[in-house]
Parts: C-alpha cells; sequence; structure tokens
C-alpha cells in the first residue's frame, strides 16, 4: 500500500501563528503535527509515502526531507492551489500507480495510530474504508449517514447535519476512487471534495465501509483545540529525562526533559516536555505543558500551555495558564512605574487578562 499525506491549502484558522509557519508544522508536544501522520504510515508499514504541497511546499521540505528519518521514501508532489481533497488524489494518479492507498491529512491526529485500520483494509479490501468520531458541531465536517452499519451518504459540510459522524482526515482507498475523483464536478466551494468521490462510489454499488474511532484531533483554529490535542499526546508520554536536574528542584510524573535542557530550583509537574536547550529556571511548569527547544523560564509560573522555539517568560507576576506562545516572544517583567500593559504584538494576536 502507499501513503498520501495532504500538506498544502492555506492555515487561515490559525493566524497568527501560520502567517510565518505551515499549518502542518504546528507543534503537538513538540512535534511537527504532519510527523505523527507520517510515522503513523510507517508503523502500519507503508513505505512510499507522496505528500502534496502548496504554497508552503519549501519548509515541507525542509522539515520533512526524504523521508529517511522514518525509514519511508518521500515522493512530493505539487499542487498549483487548493482545489480540493479530490484534487489532490486525481493530480497523484502517476505516484499512486493503480495501488490501494491511505490518504491522511496532514493537520489530523489519531491517538491511537492506524495499524488495525489499515490491516482491516487490507483483509476485507472494500474500496473504500472511512473512519468517523461522533462531534459536538458535525456542520464543521464530512458527515456520514449509516444504515444498517452501511454508509449510504457523505456531506461535506452540511447545514443541517443529519448525524453527529465527522469523517476523520484518514481514508483508505483502492484504485477504484480514480475514477470516481475524474467523474464529480466542483462544490459550492470550488473544490473536488473527497466527500462526493465517497458518495459516487456508494452510488456506483461499490462498498465503503465505515469504522468508529476515539482519541482524534483535528485543528479546527482555536487556541483550545490545540491545547486539547497537546493533552491527547501528552497523557501518552512516558517518563524520561536526558537532561539536567539539579538538586534544589522536583520534577513529578511524565515529564520528558530533552538532552541539553537545564533545570534549576524549579518544579516540574508532568504530564510534559521540556525541550532540547530550554531553559527552567526557579520556575514553575505545570501539567500539560509543552515547552519547546531553546526557551527560558525565569522565575515564572506557567501551565496548560504551548511555547515555541526560542521565547522567553521572567518574572512574571502571576501564573501563565491556557496559553499558546509563538517562536522567539518575550514576556517579561519591568519594575518601572507607572505599572501598565505595554505590548507588542502581531496582527490577528489575542491577549486574554484574567484577575
Ligand atoms: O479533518 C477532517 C475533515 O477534513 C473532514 O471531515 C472533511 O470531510 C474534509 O473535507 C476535510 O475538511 P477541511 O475543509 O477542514 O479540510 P482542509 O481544507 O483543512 O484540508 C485538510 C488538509 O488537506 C490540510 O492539511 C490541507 C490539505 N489540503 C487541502 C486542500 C483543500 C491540500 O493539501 N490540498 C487541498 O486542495
Amino acid at each position: 500500500m502507499k501513503g498520501l499525506v495532504l500538506s498544502g491549502g492555506k492555515g487561515s484558522r490559525l493566524r497568527p501563528l501560520t502567517y510565518t509557519r505551515a499549518k502542518q508544522l504546528m507543534p503537538i508536544a513538540n512535534k511537527p503535527v504532519l510527523f505523527y501522520g507520517i510515522e503513523a504510515l510507517a508503523a502500519a508499514g507503508i513505505r512510499d509515502i507522496g505528500i502534496v504541497v502548496g504554497d508552503t511546499r519549501e519548509e515541507i521540505r525542509a522539515a520533512v526531507g526524504d523521508g529517511s528519518q522514518w525509514d519511508v521514501s518521500v515522493t512530493y508532489i505539487e499542487q498549483d492551489a487548493p482545489l480540493g481533497l479530490a484534487h489532490a488524489v486525481l493530480i497523484s494518479e502517476a505516484f499512486l500507480a493503480n495501488k490501494p492507498f491511505v490518504m491522511y491529512l496532514g493537520d489530523n491526529l489519531l491517538k491511537t495510530g492506524i495499524t488495525p485500520f489499515v490491516e482491516e483494509f487490507i483483509r476485507t479490501r472494500p474500496a473504500a474504508q472511512i473512519l468517523l468520531t461522533r462531534v459536538p458541531d458535525p456542520q464543521m465536517f464530512g458527515v456520514a449517514e449509516l444504515a444498517d452499519g452501511q454508509v449510504v451518504r457523505l456531506v461535506e459540510k452540511p447545514k443541517e447535519p443529519k448525524s453527529d459522524l465527522a469523517l476523520v482526515g484518514v481514508y483508505m482507498f483502492g484504485p477504484e476512487v480514480l475514477e470516481s475523483v475524474k467523474r464529480i464536478t466542483p462544490s459550492s466551494r470550488n473544490e473536488l471534495e473527497i466527500t462526493d468521490a465517497i458518495q459516487d462510489l456508494i452510488d456506483r454499488g461499490y462498498v465503503v465501509r465505515p469504522h468508529l474511532v476515539d482519541g482524534w484531533w483535528k485543528d479546527t483554529g482555536k487556541l483550545d483545540d490545540m491545547l486539547e490535542a497537546n493533552r491527547l499526546i501528552l497523557e501518552t508520554f512516558d517518563r524520561r529525562i536526558d537532561g539536567t536536574v539539579d538538586a534544589d528542584s522536583r520534577v513529578e510524573g511524565n515529564v520528558v526533559v530533552e538532552a541539553g535542557a537545564e533545570i534549576v530550583g524549579s518544579v516540574i509537574r508532568g504530564p510534559a516536555i521540556i525541550g532540547a536547550h530550554a531553559k527552567i529556571d526557579h520556575a514553575y511548569v505545570g501539567p500539560f505543558t509543552s515547552i519547546m527547544n531553546d526557551v527560558e523560564i525565569r522565575g515564572s509560573e506557567i501551565e496548560h500551555s504551548i511555547v515555541l522555539e526560542g521565547s522567553v517568560l521572567s518574572d512574571l507576576a502571576n501564573r501563565v495558564i491556557d496559553s499558546l506562545i509563538g517562536r522567539n516572544v518575550r514576556i517579561y517583567r519591568q519594575p518601572v512605574k507607572p505599572s501598565a500593559y505595554r505590548f507588542m504584538l502581531g496582527d490577528n494576536s489575542e491577549v486574554g487578562i484574567r484577575w
């Protein structure tokens, strides 16, 4: 089987962070979300992976390379414009070479991996196998209607959903889908929809198998969603301390401290991850926090948050919670009068002040 990872498109819902970074490279527990997909494919025994790329192709290539870090071979497939998930399949025809394949949307995350689903697909070999999960807001997703355990209808982002079963962004297809992506026409948002292609398979009498899953995440552009994904993954971590922890510090629970990180006079309470060469100095890092490489937390407290590379938090009077802090951000206390807030924030930033 082949793998097809979709990593084109635009990240408008995660601004301002996606002004400067592809959304598929947003880190969850210190690792780009795209890497979880590639790892899941590799773990399912898939070695030949095509990655569909768009405007952010250079950044994706720089991060993923030739795939050798996962022992897979990566082929890049250029998509000129984000014309839809089925369009991505259409332009990948030569790469797919009539083989069955797993299509993995590069901004999706499945806590459990995909190996059992791939095995089931190979064993039963329907024309398509889709993963579904119950969601509170089905109108934001592709929605499936089932009858007697079979998929009877799929609708992309329906205004009045007929069920709460959303399509998860991992699909398994036989080569039959190639004909379907050629038969369908663009939707009202001018995309070739994969839901329409799967509906076409059903209409042509092919079997489409549904499978219900838990532990799934997809970026819907809200801070809370990023923090939820971070929690989902940190909960799976075991304790590993490769950095240095001095005698005055306490590291409690499932905490990863990467090589070169330094914990001095601080408390770290897991689950949490401290990236390489980060420095936690007389500080508190609480549960569900991901601190990336080269971050410094000095004289401050933080929990249930994500801090990206190179940022510094120093001498803050209040604990930072529920936050997503970008790269090379500096938040510090200035002990001068008058007491005031002083900001320099990028476009579409968001600051919440609680007291
Ligand atoms: O995440 C699950 C949902 O993904 C499904 O429930 C929907 O049925 C499915 O259409 C899709 O919904 P979105 O509209 O949210 O997909 P999005 O535009 O976010 O694209 C998903 C990924 O595919 C993302 O990593 C960007 C990439 N992409 C997207 C398009 C439209 C491409 O590489 N090329 C494209 O043309």
